[in-house]
């Protein structure tokens, strides 16, 4: 008995010293680890101060930026080939004026959906009496297929539509009874020949179509349309979205002068008054298509995030700008950094998240619901990085960093936009425009000067927005607008207006088609 006393006291005291043991092992192991955790992180954070640095635009960055735009906007005008910025003649020389009547389509192709639409103009009383509309995704397959196949695929769908089109829309009397007269929205690099025909340039924003460089668009379309042996329907206007954006703009207002898209890919057109001479104009102006997307500047605050994404994108060396500022990029250029934090520092533990290695995993409209969250543990962080990217449990830490890079590439993308845009107005309107003792009538880049329709009012000048960057990401706007005002003296910065000008460039396409309409 004496003895098993003794054996169970030493097996007590045996179990003691080895849970003892135990627990000194665990705790320094946890040691340990916490010391890991807060060596990685510390190391995270330093490449997110590095990332930081090389994607920052200070003023004086900016400023430089919108300089070199004018410069490279003049370049481009003056000389074919050189300048990043193709500055092609769109051949629109009178925008709308709210006086168009009668019935039009509008087919709206430039990103992973297209739109068709049909539209009642009633003229300066009526104004749009009636408008539909039907958007359709284009099958990834038809992205990377023929031209045909794309065409094809569009002009069913666009038949279908008009086949639809209900008894109010139809026309009264006149040829316009059997035609239907179509605005052409196509959104890549057109070499426009007429406000009717232009060759694409290249493809851009994922599309890799085998073919269609080099071919008239209108044509293509055209063609396609026949081959559906449906409703007589005939492409009377091409132009970029920018222009229909802008035309859509001006319709509700005439102090329009500019169109600008900022959504999947990036661009904007101006009205030009100092036309270069193989821009035939009777107006004397013309709307101006920069293709902007190419703009390149050495200012640039590139980083080893756009480098890369620029290499393994279907088109290295192309569309630098818009690589920086698209929508279409900005998630892929967040998952980048974050992709080299794990590697290098462990932010989301030993191994790397198995998503994070997948090219453009991350929508930019995902990027923008993690910057939007306000929650103190940002939860909403944490669910999109589980969702997205199978990172079951993250740290406040490290969802902080996470937030703070969506921030960075997000502040960059609009403030580089601002300084686009303050380029745009430096061109037009000279160093005068941002005097502040300027008189809004008085300014080189205005012609008009009344109270318009939407309230933009006399003296001022506005840019007409289309895309969803601009459209569904608030802080975006904030940060576009904040930058205007800093690159601009108040007094200047008050009289730019940009505004949204919604699906503008659909509408805008029909009622220029109004303008150009063959009956007319
Ligand atoms: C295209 C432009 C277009 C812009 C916005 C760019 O990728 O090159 O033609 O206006 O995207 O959609």
């Amino acid at each position: 008995m004496a003895d098993n006393k003794a054996w169970i006291n030493a097996l007590t005291a045996g179990t003691a010293v080895v849970a003892v043991a135990t627990v000194v092992c665990v705790w320094q192991r946890m040691q340990g680890s916490t010391q890991t955790t807060r060596t990685t992180r510390h190391q995270a954070l330093g490449l997110l101060h590095e990332f930081q640095h090389a994607a920052a635009t200070p003023l004086y960055v900016l400023r430089q930026i919108s300089e070199h735009m004018a410069v490279e906007m003049r370049a481009g005008l003056m000389t074919e080939g050189k300048s990043s910025l193709l500055m092609l003649p769109t051949f629109v020389e009178n925008l709308p004026d709210g006086n168009e009547t009668g019935l039009f389509y509008a087919l709206d192709l430039g990103g992973t959906n297209f739109r068709v639409l049909r539209c009642l103009l009633g003229g300066r009383e009526g104004r749009v009496l009636k408008q539909e509309y039907e958007e359709v995704p284009i099958p990834k397959i038809l992205m990377f297929g023929t031209s045909e196949e794309l065409f094809d695929f569009i002009a069913k769908k666009l038949v279908d539509f008009v086949n639809r089109e209900g008894d109010e829309y139809k026309p009264r009397g006149g040829r316009q009874q059997t035609v239907r007269e179509l605005g052409l929205t196509f959104s890549f690099p057109v070499k426009q020949t007429s406000v009717r025909s232009g060759v694409l340039i290249q493809w851009s924003k994922g599309f890799l179509v085998a073919d269609g460089v080099g071919a008239d668009v209108v044509a293509l379309l055209q063609r396609a349309i026949n081959r559906q042996h449906g409703p007589k329907i005939e492409v009377v206007v091409l132009v970029n979205d920018t222009v229909g954006t802008l035309a859509g703009g001006r319709y509700w207002n005439e102090d329009a002068m500019v169109g600008m898209i900022l959504g999947t890919g990036t661009n904007a057109c101006y009205v030009e008054r100092d036309l270069p001479a193989h821009a035939n104009s009777s107006t004397g102006e013309m709307v101006i298509n920069m293709e902007w997307a190419g703009f390149w500047s050495s200012h640039l605050p590139r980083t080893y995030a756009d480098e890369q994404l620029d290499s393994e994108s279907v088109n290295p060396g192309q569309a630098g700008f818009e690589k920086m500022i698209g929508g279409m990029y900005l998630g892929e250029i967040v998952r980048r950094v974050l992709f080299k934090m794990a590697g290098e520092a462990a932010l989301f533990g030993d191994e790397i998240p198995h998503k994070l290695k997948e090219p453009f995993v991350l929508m930019t409209s995902e990027m923008s619901k993690m910057h939007a969250d306000e929650s103190s543990d940002l939860r909403v962080v944490g669910t999109i990085l589980r969702d997205v990217f199978g990172i079951q449990k993250t740290e406040l830490p490290t969802r902080r960093i996470v937030h703070d890079v969506c921030d960075t590439v997000t502040l960059r993308s609009a403030r580089l936009a601002a300084a686009g845009i303050v380029g745009i107005f430096k061109k037009i309107g000279g160093d005068s425009w941002d005097s502040p003792h300027l008189s809004g009538t008085s300014k080189a880049v205005h012609h008009h000067s009344r109270v318009t329709s939407t309230g933009v009012g006399a003296g001022k000048t506005m840019v007409a927005m289309d895309g969803g960057l601009f459209e569904h990401y608030i802080q975006y706007r904030i940060y576009m607008q904040a930058a205007v005002s800093e690159l601009l003296s108040e007094a200047a910065a008050s009289r730019l207006v940009i505004q949204l000008a919604k699906d503008g460039s659909g509408i805008g396409a029909s009622i220029l088609a109004a303008c150009h309409s063959k009956y007319r």
